[in-house]
């Protein structure tokens, strides 16, 4: 036991009702019942279970620290229990991030989320959770970058001075798991390089060089510890604190009042806006999308989730959806082309491989 909180948030795609649109509500009960039953045995001090689409979002604190067996063990756990009611039910893609005997095509989006961070929690702990689906880890560049090291979305960049000394970017290769920090401002243009390219390289954790304490985490982690093998990335969740030292939560917030381009959407194989939504609006449908974010917010109280706040349930974002649906129609016209559709490499579905092998004989030398 330590003095420092942990906050785990823990996601993961275990079924979708109907299709990939949203998690029934029965499975998000039956979730939530297992960590409330087992919770307290096990540790937890406080827990919230919500969904965005078809991902389920567990948000538990307790002090046993990071990457706890006990702790991911009982969201592993919780998911399993989940996946029963859903394969009851007939869910499609039950347990899919679980279990590789219920493969529904995706190869790419195996494994739970898992984005967590251990501190001494503040006289006052503002905490937002973003929440995305129908997208990848890399969704969260843009929009991390600008909370953290753009001052014409961050003021207090400026004119904080615990924020005017900047921040430590930890920056994770996807391809070879090798990581690299990065300080900005000094290092902004090394950093985007990098980040510039959202489907090789994610965000991992983000740190106040001010505060000498983390600021923001990702879910660009693997629990492969407890599944035993390689899990893959998917629609991703990002935590972060705020306020006194950190960006205050409309800074935060900020970013995602100017939709941005995101791959995913239909077959995790195109690009599309990532719109920002209240929970209620949180079940993409159109050409299963347009991708779309969730936040919420809780002020933390010795351990407990005060909230949570539905932080887009706000008619500010109104705008940002209106132009996320305009950009999310133009796209569409272009149907199976490049840029809608992804290059390649980066599709979660290709007919290629079967396709150039039937032609192969068909190819001759041109000219
Ligand atoms: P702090 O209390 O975190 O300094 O908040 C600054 C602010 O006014 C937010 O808009
Ligand atoms: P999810 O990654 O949210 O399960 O969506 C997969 C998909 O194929 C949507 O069309
Ligand atoms: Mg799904
Ligand atoms: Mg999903």
């Amino acid at each position: 036991m330590t003095r420092e909180i942990t906050v785990s948030v823990i996601k993961a795609d275990i079924g979708g009702f109907v299709g990939h649109g949203q998690v029934h509500p029965e499975v998000v009960a039956r979730v939530r019942a297992h960590l409330e039953e087992e919770g307290p045995r096990r540790g937890l001090i406080d827990l919230h279970v919500t969904s965005v689409g078809d991902d389920i979002v567990c948000v538990v604190t307790h002090r046993r620290g990071p990457d706890d067996a006990a702790v991911h063990g009982l969201a592993w756990e919780a998911f399993l229990a989940g996946t029963e009611v859903a394969r009851r039910l007939k869910l499609y893609g039950a347990g899919q991030d679980l279990l590789s005997d219920s493969f529904s095509g995706n190869v790419r989006g195996l494994g739970p989320g898992v984005a967590e961070m251990t501190f001494v929690e503040r006289p006052s702990e503002p905490i937002v959770v973003l929440m995305a689906d129908k997208t990848e880890p890399g969704a969260w560049n843009l929009p991390l970058y600008r909370i953290f090291a753009d001052p014409f979305n961050t003021p207090g960049l400026v004119i904080d001075p615990k924020l005017h000394a900047g921040f430590r970017f930890d920056i994770l290769d996807l391809h070879t798991d090798r990581r690299i920090s990065l300080f900005t401002p000094e290092e902004s243009y090394d950093a985007l390089v990098f980040l510039g390219a959202t489907s090789r390289y994610a965000i991992q954790a983000v740190h106040s060089r001010a505060l000498g304490t983390v600021a923001a985490a990702c879910s660009t982690q693997r629990l492969s510890r407890i599944a035993g093998r390689y899990v893959g990335k998917d629609d991703p969740v990002a935590l972060l604190r705020c306020q006194n030292g950190l960006p205050a939560v409309g800074e935060v917030l900020e970013p995602f009042a100017t939709p941005h381009l995101v791959a995913g959407w239909m077959r995790g194989s195109h690009a599309g806006p990532l719109m920002p939504v209240a929970l209620a609006d949180a079940t993409p449908s159109r050409f299963d999308g347009p991708p779309r974010v969730a936040a919420i917010g809780f002020q933390l109280a010795e351990g407990r989730l005060v909230g949570p706040r539905d932080l887009f349930g706000d008619v500010a974002f109104d705008g940002a959806r209106r132009e996320a649906l305009e950009m999310a129609a133009y796209l569409r016209r272009m149907g199976p082309f490049q840029p809608h559709r992804l290059p390649l490499d980066e599709m979660e579905y290709t007919t290629l491989p079967e396709v150039a092998a039937r032609l192969a004989g068909r190819w001759s030398v041109s000219g």
